[in-house]
């Protein structure tokens, strides 16, 4: 997405000026009182589908051509308002489309930790519960005209590159992690209940994006509106494409959205093998495929892939676009339908699923006080309820990432007073992340620590960026030494990694080591100095992770609008840390060594390209993905796992391939096999040894046969439970593995394939082998 604020290109600023033209009140909703409310397309008795062949039946050329923008346009004549689709939602309900409007009974919204903050905390169901807090808000400012109905949340692009500026907003590096966040935030989000003919009706709609393989917003010229992502089928297969799949198939999404830029030169809102093919076909879609804001108009105009915009809107539609965002199809579908581009089946192919979806939600049932979620009101929103789980939800995701001696957590009755110092010490809208809302209120850094004991308070820097001689360095080393601790919250925030802003490097910014590593100068056997990182992208901080004056490290990413608090609760032992790496932490020698635009996630040795994510990459890591510690120690008992497992082929045509005939490692298309309840179970006790009762996340890798091909993963992330163990007990843990999705890989041409042989499940420093055989 592109909010106005970035419109760099002449067609951006287009954009916004049309969404600003259409920003009026929002008229009375469809099928109420007037005389429309007796035609059969509001008849709640009939199928949806039925209602929406009626509706598409009785709009003129003109009206469906103008009801597939972003911003319909009302048709007054039949009881219809205008309506904005593009609402966001991505941690709370955000102003950063259109749809969103704050103000009067509605100032705010809670903003709960940004997405990849989220993610550390390996919670499924803290996902779908904050989905349904935010659902909750955004519902509640719909029936008072201030939202739409439409969310398009969540970004579940793969964090491919720890450069990107919007990595912040994904759940992170692993499709098996991602594609179980876009399923439980959107389940949560949707809520979706029984409905009928097969079509559940939805509390609000969510919207999984960028479809697909964007992870480039702008790196050294390349800039996301030009990129032509090269990826392999393979990579796209089990890497780029597995979090979009959960999100529709398990997550029942309502709608999928493609992106800028090109997958193998074809902008991806033209590609009717990703669009209709993959999304709606393969993977059942019930819902609508939008585009990105203005993505038709970039194809077109920046990366000229068609000659006339018609050619545009047809190639659009005939892929399977539904929606477009920004003006393109309101202007050119007209002209390309006169032109005999487009035919009119096509556009009411597309308007029967925009048209679906509103009706699922309850766009054309009247009066929305009567309907269910009718109540929800500005009561409803930043609640109590809803704040405290915006700070849970902000502690769950803060990952502990060293702790010598242990110094922490810190005991506020021995220490006199603590320095707070560093660029986001004392920072409120940072905290949020991009894509946020107005939030109810903020909770700083320092507000957090000084709680707890008394503190004194010294920037360090002027800004993040940190630039320049005149930055305030010497006030914070001078308050450092003069207390009983140092706390350095430092890091980044959106001047430096952002929505059409990538890093070029993984150090911190500006001065900012310069700061550490002189306040970590005044530590002392009796004054730790300890060091918390607030940033969506990882930060080489080696130098830290290597000194053993900096007593621990903490990574809070950007924990939403009560971060200070739950930052606090960390460093002083209200809450025991269990979140955990989203995605590895690269040495900037990776950075300097790997171009952003390189999609490949496989290593290739014989170039020296080392690949991408822990699944992959082999080298040195500043943290590895997965990592996190807690104040208790946690040890594994595995209690039940067998050792074979039978793989029944279906009879038709098994064709099995030998990879490699010295270790008897084969392969078989697991289209060819019964994957229907084909699952390994793993029971697993799990002990707090510590003294701190704690949550603690238990995850579940497979390792492939010995002798298997280079192109599989090293290992890769099947399942994971985070249980809640008290200090000196043990948690009995059952979790399984589902092998057609947790054991197969993609081959070089895209097949999924299960590798029959010894597969390794590694679970801590536990290793269980388990051998497939064919049947
Ligand atoms: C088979 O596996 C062995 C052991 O890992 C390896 O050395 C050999 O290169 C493999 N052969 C092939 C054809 O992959
Ligand atoms: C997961 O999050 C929910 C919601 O905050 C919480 O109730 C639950 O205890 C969490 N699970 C664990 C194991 O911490």
């Amino acid at each position: 997405m592109s909010s106005p604020h970035h419109g760099i290109l002449l067609c951006l600023v287009l954009v916004s000026a049309w969404i600003a033209g259409g920003e009026s009140a929002r008229s009375a909703f469809a099928c109420g009182r007037s005389e429309a409310a007796a035609m059969r397309f509001c008849r709640r008795d009939l199928p949806i589908k039925v209602r929406v062949r009626d509706l598409i039946g009785r709009l003129t050329e003109e009206e469906k051509i103008r009801l597939l923008v972003n911003n319909a346009a009302a048709v007054p004549r039949l009881g219809i308002g205008e309506y904005e689709w593009w609402s966001e939602a991505l941690h709370g309900v955000s102003n950063t489309g259109p749809g969103v409007r704050f103000g009067g009974d509605f100032p705010g919204a809670t903003s709960f930790p940004q997405v990849i903050s989220a993610a550390a905390s390996f919670n499924s169901s803290l996902w779908e519960l904050v989905g349904r807090a935010v659902s909750d808000e955004g519902r509640a400012m719909y029936n008072s005209g201030q939202a739409g109905l439409t969310f398009w949340s969540p970004n579940v692009n793969i964090y491919r590159d720890p450069r990107w500026g919007r990595g912040q907003e994904t759940p992170g590096e692993d499709p098996a992690l991602a594609g179980k966040y876009a399923a439980s935030y959107v389940s949560g989000l949707q809520q979706a209940i029984g409905g009928h003919s097969g079509h559940l009706r939805l509390k609000v709609a969510a919207c999984c994006k960028h479809y697909t393989a964007y992870d480039l917003d702008n790196w050294r010229g390349v800039d996301r509106f030009h990129f032509n992502a090269k990826v392999s089928r393979q990579d796209l297969e089990d890497t780029f494409d597995v979090p979009f799949k959960a999100c529709v198939v398990e997550g029942k999404v309502a709608s999928v959205m493609c992106s800028y830029n090109q997958l193998n030169g074809v902008p991806t809102c033209a590609d009717r093998n990703l669009l209709r093919n993959a999304i709606r076909g393969q993977w059942g879609l019930n819902g609508y495929i939008a585009s990105d804001c203005d993505s038709l108009g970039i194809f077109f105009n920046s990366q000229h892939y068609t000659r006339t915009p018609e050619d545009a809107v047809a190639v659009a539609l005939k892929a399977g676009l539904d929606l477009g965002c920004g003006p393109f199809l309101a202007q050119h579908t007209g002209s390309a339908i006169r032109q005999g581009k487009v035919r009119m089946s096509d556009v009411d192919n597309a308007l029967a699923n925009t048209l679906t979806v509103q009706m699922r939600l309850g766009m054309f049932d009247g009066d929305p006080a009567s309907q269910p979620y009718g109540n929800l009101g500005p009561k409803d929103v930043c609640g109590p309820a809803h704040q405290a789980l915006a700070l849970e939800a902000a502690r769950q995701g803060i990952v502990l990432l060293k702790n010598g001696r242990p110094a922490l957590p810190l005991r506020p009755s021995r220490l006199r007073s603590v320095a707070v110092v560093g660029p986001n010490s004392d920072i409120t809208v940072t905290m949020l992340g991009n894509y946020a809302g107005i939030p109810c209120g903020y909770i700083t850094p320092l507000q957090g620590i000084s709680r707890y004991v008394r503190t004194v308070h010294q920037a360090g820097c002027v800004d993040v960026a940190c630039l320049g001689p005149n930055q305030p360095i010497d006030a914070a080393v001078s308050a450092a030494t003069q207390a009983d601790a140092a706390i350095i919250i430092v890091g980044l925030d959106q001047t430096i990694e952002a929505e059409a802003r990538d890093r070029d490097g993984l150090l911190l910014p500006g001065r900012q080591r310069e700061l550490v590593q002189k306040v970590i100068a005044t530590a002392g056997s009796h004054r730790p100095v300890v060091l918390v990182l607030i940033s969506g992208g990882s930060v080489d901080v080696s130098f830290a992770k290597d000194d053993p004056r900096v007593a621990a490290i903490i990574w809070a990413g950007y924990p939403g609008q009560s971060g200070g608090q739950a930052i606090a609760d960390v460093l002083f032992g209200a809450h025991n840390p269990g979140g955990k790496l989203p995605m590895t932490w690269y040495p900037q020698e990776y950075a300097a060594k790997v171009p952003m635009t390189e999609m490949g996630m496989r290593a290739d040795p014989a170039r020296g390209y080392p690949g991408r994510s822990y699944r992959f990459y082999a080298g040195p890591a500043v943290y590895p993905f997965g990592h996190g510690l807690s104040y208790s120690k946690f040890s594994y008992a595995i209690t039940l796992a067998p050792t074979e497992l039978a793989v029944r082929l279906d009879g038709r045509r098994p064709a099995i391939a030998i990879l490699n005939s010295t270790r008897r490692v084969k392969a078989v298309r697991v289209s060819h096999i019964r994957c229907d309840g084909l699952t390994i179970p793993i029971h697993v006790d799990v002990t707090n040894e510590g003294a701190w009762d704690g949550a603690h996340t238990l995850l579940v890798y497979s390792a492939p046969p010995v002798g298997s091909p280079s192109w599989v993963p090293l290992r890769q992330l099947v399942t994971f439970e985070k249980v809640h163990v008290s200090a000196g007990t043990t948690v009995h843990v059952e979790t399984s593995v589902d092998v057609c999705k947790g054991l197969s890989f993609a081959d070089s041409y895209g097949i999924r394939r299960l590798l029959i042989g010894d597969h390794n499940l590694l679970i801590g420093d536990l290793m269980h082998s388990i051998s497939l055989r064919a049947e």
